[in-house]
């Protein structure tokens, strides 16, 4: 007996989903129904992804986005409801790391850049997004924070204050748009396996594991099983709330 996919007749936005954390989303979202744009300033591998995807049979196309950029974000919004006709998801993914460096010494450049990408563009996301979702009936989105959305990390100023202000953001837009049918969640990951960790020595990574009491770093497929949750009815009556990921960093 064949089942109706979850996501059948949904369409998602998933930025930052070239690589990592967000590739990981989007394919599991596409397996599960949804119509999946994959939207990335890394416009080679986003092309690649929708390719990939499209040919295993799942509906997706490729976005080019800077999340920095407010009108590149809305166009990538507007490309989605004229590409499939809607927006019911999105996940608001696209982060970058920055330098690690104590606060009195991080450049100011850095600050700009990580707070710009990893906070603003998560706004500039929900700006553009939320009307569409609402003018399609509803629906629902993940902001990807960090557990550095409510721990500090030294040396990462910038990162730390980004995530910790996604996590205002996403309660203030739950509280804002629940009337009006759409859910906003964050999700904390704790170290994840993934490219961003790619600029990290043997040392720092092994300290990395040692912070999570499972004794290892996460996949980014476990980081997808919990997103795609929060975005599916299975999590209906969940709202303005930060889900961890983590291995048991946070329990310590
Ligand atoms: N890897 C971790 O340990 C970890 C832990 C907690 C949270 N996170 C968060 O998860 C998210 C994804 O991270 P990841 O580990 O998969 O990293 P990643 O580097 O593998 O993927 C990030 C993607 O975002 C894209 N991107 C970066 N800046 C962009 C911009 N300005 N506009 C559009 N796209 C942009 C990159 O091209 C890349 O494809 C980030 O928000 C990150 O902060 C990661």
């Amino acid at each position: 007996m064949s089942t109706t996919p979850e996501f059948d007749g949904k369409v998602a936005l998933v930025t930052g989903a070239a690589s990592g954390i967000g590739l990981a989303i989007a394919e599991k979202l596409a397996a599960s129904g949804a119509a999946v744009v994959i939207a990335d300033y890394n416009e080679t591998g986003a092309k690649e992804t929708a390719d990939r995807l499209t040919a295993s049979g799942a509906r997706a196309a490729a976005v080019a986005v800077d999340v920095t950029d407010a009108a590149s974000v809305e166009a990538a919004v507007r490309f989605t409801v004229e590409t499939f006709g809607a927006l019911h998801l999105a996940v608001n993914n696209a982060g970058i790391g920055g330098p690690s460096r104590p606060t009195g010494e991080y450049e100011i450049s850095d600050w700009d850049r990580v707070v710009a990408t990893n906070l603003s563009g998560v706004f500039y996301s929900l700006r553009h997004e939320l009307p569409a979702i609402v003018a399609s009936g509803g629906g629902a989105v993940v902001n990807m924070a960090s557990i550095l959305g409510t721990n500090g990390f030294a040396g990462s100023p910038a990162y730390v204050a980004a995530k910790h202000g996604v996590v205002g953001l996403t309660k203030t837009a739950a509280l804002e748009y629940a009337a009006q049918g759409v859910r906003i969640n964050a999700v904390g990951p704790g170290f994840i396996e993934t490219p961003l960790l790619a600029g990290s020595d043997a040392a720092s990574h092994d300290h990395l594991v040692s912070l999570h009491p499972q004794g290892r770093l996460g996949r980014a497929e476990e980081v997808a099983e919990l997103t795609v949750f929060l975005l599916s009815e299975k999590a209906s009556f969940i709202q303005g709330s930060y889900h961890l990921v983590d291995g048991g960093y946070s329990a310590r």
